[in-house]
């Protein structure tokens, strides 16, 4: 695994999200600040009672600097809506915040490359002080990299998805499901199942926000 420097050091002194987000768009910590074109922090209210985590910033939303504006968030906002979570509610956000991609030929889309573990790991500290600055009820991890960066590289989504877990060194209740740029990639006459799924681990999501 490449280590990098990490985000740590480029964390500031106050923790509310306002500042966490200024410094967050100087950020160095790992190689992926040098091709993207902005920051991806996380966007929501600081009380918000659930905390979604994406993998990594999309073409849309390099271009926009906000998260899940592209197709992928698209899909994840009808699934809230779908399952009756209050998407005012919700703070989503990314393991990793500067996007990686492969370069495209002109004028077409960039695609989304995944993040190495190196990256996950130097750019944890962010999410994590967002987890500290929001303290959720129930954090959704979208997929596998944000299961594996908070739940470790053992966590298996295909074996616990949809299981409200605790979650290690907090508060809150975890829930890991699938990501929705998965579900969007899935082939035709799998699409609606999958998104079929989505929709009922969310809804394990709302029940227990409305428990909380
Ligand atoms: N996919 C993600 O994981 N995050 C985004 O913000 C957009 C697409
Ligand atoms: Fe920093 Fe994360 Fe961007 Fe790497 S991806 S430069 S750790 S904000």
């Amino acid at each position: 695994m490449v280590k990098y420097e990490g985000a740590q050091r480029y964390l500031p002194e106050g923790r509310g999200l306002a500042e966490l987000r200024e410094a967050a768009g100087r950020c160095r910590g790992c190689d992926l600040y040098a091709d993207a074109t902005q920051t991806v922090f996380g966007a929501g209210p600081q009380n918000a009672r659930v905390l979604m985590v994406g993998e990594v910033p999309g073409d849309r939303e390099d271009a926009t600097g906000k998260p899940f504006v592209g197709p992928a968030g698209g899909l994840l906002d009808k699934a809230m809506k779908d399952a009756g979570i209050d998407r005012g509610g919700v703070y989503v956000t990314n393991a990793v915040k500067h996007f990686r991609f492969t370069p495209a030929e002109r004028g077409k889309r960039r695609i989304h490359k995944k993040p190495s573990r190196g990256q996950i790991v130097a750019c944890r500290p962010w999410l994590v002080a967002e987890l500290e600055a929001v303290t959720p009820g129930v954090v959704v991890c979208l997929g596998a990299t944000a299961a594996q960066s908070l739940l470790g590289t053992d966590f298996r989504v295909s074996q616990q998805r949809g299981e409200l877990l605790d979650l290690p060194g907090g508060e809150a209740r975890v829930l890991a499901t699938a990501h929705p740029s998965a579900i969007l990639r899935a082939p035709a006459e799998d699409r609606e199942q999958a998104y079929q799924e989505l929709v009922k681990d969310l809804r394990v999501v709302a029940k227990a926000t409305k428990a909380a």
